[in-house]
């Protein structure tokens, strides 16, 4: 924690555990670490950035408390929800590609102590290069960026699995712009007024990428199916199968794997990114099962459909 703190203070970009998945973080005032991030991803220059917060103070520094924010704060925060609001003139262009919005976020466990020690708020996107599956352990960030950044800080496998709900309050009406472990339901809950949700790919880059249609993709071409009688019969060894859950009986011949035992969605979101990296070029086709489409379900295929999907 030493060592990250004073990298970090230092101008370095440092990979840090949230709940969600690993981000790559820099100090939101020093611009060269801000470029880094973008460079070390491959990411272009047009998609803003989150930024984190470990307080309030900080929250304060960098955007206008929007009048839903306390409410919202209370139910799920530090959490994984993230909130676009008006920003402060202190943050800048580099990091909201110029917009006049920022996207915040408290996040859980060691990334909040090193933004209660630092006593900045940190940009971070996912540490994965552009496009490619999100990591949700230490190495998954290792094996693809680790020669070039200088300190990962392991916190274990993320809790999540999947990237923070982020929500739009600046639009007339809250919009969701990605589907996450918060879900519209839960939202609208505790609004008391509707939501929209808004994340087709027609927003394109400039909204947010994670909305782009091909995203979070392995380099294995990935189909995607709901009942498994409908996959091909005959299955050669170079082909995975991922399942929700255990199958009651399965040929031991066929790679079969399952991303939860008894198919529990959270599970499902857990394991969903680390099977993927673990599985991904050890065979030339992978088949997996979508999850029923509700609620954090809804999250999880919109994951895999982007990871599917064959246009950029
Ligand atoms: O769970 C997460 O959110 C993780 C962890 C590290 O916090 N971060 C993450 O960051 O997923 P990233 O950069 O992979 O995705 C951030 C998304 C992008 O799709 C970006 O376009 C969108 O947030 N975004 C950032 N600022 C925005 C803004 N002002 N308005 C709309 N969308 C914004
Ligand atoms: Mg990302």
């Amino acid at each position: 924690m030493d060592r990250v703190v004073r990298s970090l203070s230092e101008g370095d970009v440092v990979a840090l555990p949230t709940e969600t998945v690993y981000g790559l973080a820099g100090s939101i005032f020093q611009d060269d670490a801000i470029r880094t991030i973008f460079s070390v991803k491959g990411r272009p220059l047009i998609d803003p950035l989150i930024v984190h917060v470990g307080d309030f103070d900080q929250l304060d520094g960098v955007a206008i408390r929007d009048p839903r924010l306390d409410v919202l704060a209370n139910a799920f925060w530090p959490g994984p929800l993230t909130l676009v609001m008006k920003k402060r003139p202190v943050v800048s262009d580099l990091i909201t590609a110029g917009k006049d919005t920022v996207a915040v976020r408290m996040p859980q466990g060691l990334f909040r102590q090193v933004l209660q020690r630092l006593q900045v708020p940190l940009a971070a996107p996912s540490a994965n290069p552009f496009g490619y599956l999100s990591p949700t352990e230490a190495i998954h960030v290792e094996r693809h960026l680790g020669n070039r950044i200088g300190l990962i800080l392991d916190g274990g496998p993320c809790e999540r699995g999947i990237e923070s709900t982020i929500l739009d309050l600046t639009t007339p009406m809250p919009t969701v712009l990605r589907l996450g472990p918060v879900s519209v339901e839960a939202l609208q809950a505790v609004l008391g007024v509707p939501v929209l949700t808004k994340t087709s790919e027609c927003h394109g880059a400039q909204t947010a990428p994670g909305m782009l249609k091909k995203h979070y993709s392995p380099q294995t071409p990935l189909t995607l199916f709901d009942d498994p009688s409908s996959l091909p019969s005959i299955l050669t060894e170079r082909v995975a199968v991922v399942l929700q859950q255990r199958p009651p009986s399965f040929t031991p011949e066929t790679h079969t794997y399952w991303l939860s035992e008894q198919g529990k969605l959270e599970e499902v979101a857990q394991n969903l990114f680390a099977l993927l990296q673990k599985i991904d070029r050890k065979y030339t086709h992978i088949f997996i099962q979508q999850s029923p489409p509700s609620g954090l379900g809804l999250a999880i295929n919109d994951r895999l459909q982007r990871a599917a999907s064959k246009t950029p």
